[in-house]
């Protein structure tokens, strides 16, 4: 009678998670610590999540709740994001120093936020000051509800690959360069999952793979300067995915992976059975930095991997041209990259169009960089929380930079850069790139359509060229030098929206900036409130709390 009722209990309870749609949830508690290891041979200070470098991996599924309770055991005040996760009507869960008061020093926070259909691979990072330059990031990765079909078979197996370059410095003796005026210089090695390889072939394998078979390999890039070219010696690298949108499966010999960007691919074991590289190295650089990882195939016969490195593409050109054969598979149902539905995106009339020009530029003697002449500072009272308190007047100024950048290149401002877009319209943004080295933007909240990236500048008459049709829907877009980039898509998701060049020494001197999508009404169906374990800090500390968002408004 007793394991009758159970059973009851339990059917009833799965039917109630049934009808109620209760998602499932997944809990972390991460300790974050220094550590001392040796990635390209010297010792040095890393960050360390639960002792591990990179952190641990977020393996979730659309609609799962995540809740990340993160102590802080570092000398510095700490914050992570989530690079790429769309935060829908929760900027509260961003993790910057615009929307979050940061994790003191022997203190704890909870992130909590649901992953929607954003099927595909992302990282996370530490956010605040150099942190980024001594580890802390991780894969995560957005599998899809069983649901919803995926456009390929179930691979033997999914690996994650987060390359980047790397410092020898620690973080804060990096921040100190920089707090001088000074600019960082070139890196110091490339990493492959935090190791950097011996040119003998004798490394463990990072991975093996059964004869026959088909993995899916996600490649990420985590470093702080350089684009890097990826490939396998010997295999073919069929791309399925791009920052959680499906492409079209073409196959390629190797990808260059801009800071902040990621790729998957199917990967089959299909070429004699023994040891074969997998090499990251960097591109558009003088000298080149390099990077090997040893995978195996199990069951062979375990034959060394050939010294001989397969070699990377030359030049600017070679990386637009593949930029231009990413395609996104209207066909293929799993991938909603943007859910309020702009499939159409080609079909529907620009609001606005906005122009960001960055550049590099000596304020007080001291190396700055700026988008539209407005080089970006965090005020001490985050934006977000400033704007939610009704004191946004008292911390910053909306829409200090116009939508086309000045004339003068030379001269800028430093102060908090926050741009206002009216909830729910369709903009087109044009990344400018006067400069020498390649760009890499990033847009938090939201995916968008790279309608276009162009040498030379941008005019309206070059909307005649772009991809109306089948642009792949990401959150980071490079810009090479001298060219041009454009984007679309509908601000539709109310919250504060960073914008930053992913590359690190840029946006911790101020190459970034805000944008402000605010819903008219302070509605729960557009915004979620303030969570009641926010932390708090600068102005907003010990103010009465502003009356929350209604539902019905
Ligand atoms: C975190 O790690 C440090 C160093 O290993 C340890 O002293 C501390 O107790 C840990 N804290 C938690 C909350 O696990
Ligand atoms: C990741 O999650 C998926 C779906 O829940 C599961 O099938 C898979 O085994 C997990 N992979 C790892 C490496 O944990
Ligand atoms: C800190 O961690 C404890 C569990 O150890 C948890 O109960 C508490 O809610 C956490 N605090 C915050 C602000 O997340
Ligand atoms: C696109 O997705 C569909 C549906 O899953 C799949 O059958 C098709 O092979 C994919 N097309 C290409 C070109 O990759
Ligand atoms: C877009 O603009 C054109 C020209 O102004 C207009 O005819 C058309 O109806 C608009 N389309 C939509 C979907 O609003
Ligand atoms: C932002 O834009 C909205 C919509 O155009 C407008 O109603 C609002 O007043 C603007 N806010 C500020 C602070 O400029």
């Amino acid at each position: 009678m007793r394991r009758v009722t159970l059973v009851l209990v339990s059917l009833l309870s799965c039917l109630s998670v049934l009808v109620r749609g209760e998602d499932p949830y997944l809990f972390f508690t991460w300790n974050v610590t220094y550590g001392t290891l040796s990635p390209l041979g010297v010792p040095q200070q890393v960050i360390l999540i639960n002792g591990e470098f990179p952190g641990p991996k977020i393996n979730c599924s659309s609609n799962n709740n995540i809740v990340v309770n993160v102590f802080n055991n570092l000398d510095e005040p700490f914050l992570f994001t989530w690079n790429g996760i769309q935060q829908r009507k929760n900027s509260w869960q961003e993790g910057l120093p615009g929307t979050n008061c940061p994790i003191l020093p022997g203190t704890n926070y909870t992130y909590h936020f649901q992953v929607k259909d954003q099927i595909g691979s992302y990282f996370y990072y530490p956010s605040m000051g150099m942190h980024k330059a001594a580890g802390g990031f991780g894969g995560l990765r957005v599998n899809s509800r069983l649901l919803i079909p995926v456009p390929f078979a179930d691979p033997e197996d999914d690996y994650t690959i987060l390359i980047g370059d790397w410092y020898t410095k620690s973080h804060s003796a990096l921040k100190k360069i920089l707090d001088s005026g000074r600019t960082l210089g070139r890196p110091d090695g490339v990493l492959i999952n935090g190791k950097s390889g011996k040119p003998d072939g004798n490394d463990e394998p990072m991975f093996t793979m059964i004869p026959g078979k088909t993995y899916r390999y996600r490649v990420c890039n985590v470093g702080l300067k350089n684009s890097l070219n990826f490939r396998i010696q010997g295999h073919d690298m069929k791309l399925v995915e791009l920052e959680g949108s499906h492409t079209v499966q073409n196959v390629y010999q190797s990808m260059d992976v801009h800071l902040g960007q990621c790729y998957s691919f199917l990967v089959t074991a299909d070429q004699e059975a023994k040891d074969y590289y997998m090499v990251a190295s960097t591109r558009f650089t003088k000298s080149v930095l390099t990077a090997t990882a040893i995978m195996r195939y199990a069951n062979g016969k375990g034959g060394p991997a050939s010294p001989a490195l397969p070699e990377a593409p030359a030049g600017w050109a070679w990386s637009l041209n593949q930029f231009r054969t990413f395609r996104w598979n209207l066909t293929a149902s799993a991938a909603r990259p943007n859910p309020q539905g702009s499939y159409h995106y080609g079909q529907i009339n620009i609001t606005r169009t906005i122009k960001l020009v960055n550049t590099a530029a000596t304020l007080d003697g001291k190396l700055r960089y700026a988008v539209n002449g407005v080089s970006h500072v965090d005020p001490e009272t985050p934006l977000k929380i400033a704007e939610y308190y009704g004191i946004a007047d008292k911390v910053f100024k909306y829409d200090i930079i116009k939508d086309e950048p000045p004339t003068s290149e030379d001269k800028i401002t430093m102060e908090p850069n926050v741009l206002n877009a009216t909830f729910r319209t369709f903009i087109e943004i044009i990344f400018e790139n006067h400069e020498k080295s390649v760009q890499s933007w990033h847009l938090d909240g939201y995916s968008f359509f790279p309608v276009a990236i162009e040498p030379g500048t941008w005019s309206p008459e070059k909307r005649k060229n772009y991809n109306l049709l089948d642009a792949v829907s990401r959150h980071t877009i490079q810009v090479y030098p001298k060219s041009w980039a454009a984007i679309m898509l509908t601000f539709d998701n109310a919250g504060m929206w960073n914008v930053r060049s992913a590359a690190l020494e840029r946006q911790y001197l101020g190459q970034q900036l805000y944008i402000s999508v605010l819903s008219p009404a302070r509605s729960l169906r557009d915004e979620y409130n303030l969570p009641d374990n926010s932390l708090l800090c600068g102005l907003v500390k010990g103010m009465p709390m502003p009356p929350p968002y209604s539902i019905g408004a």
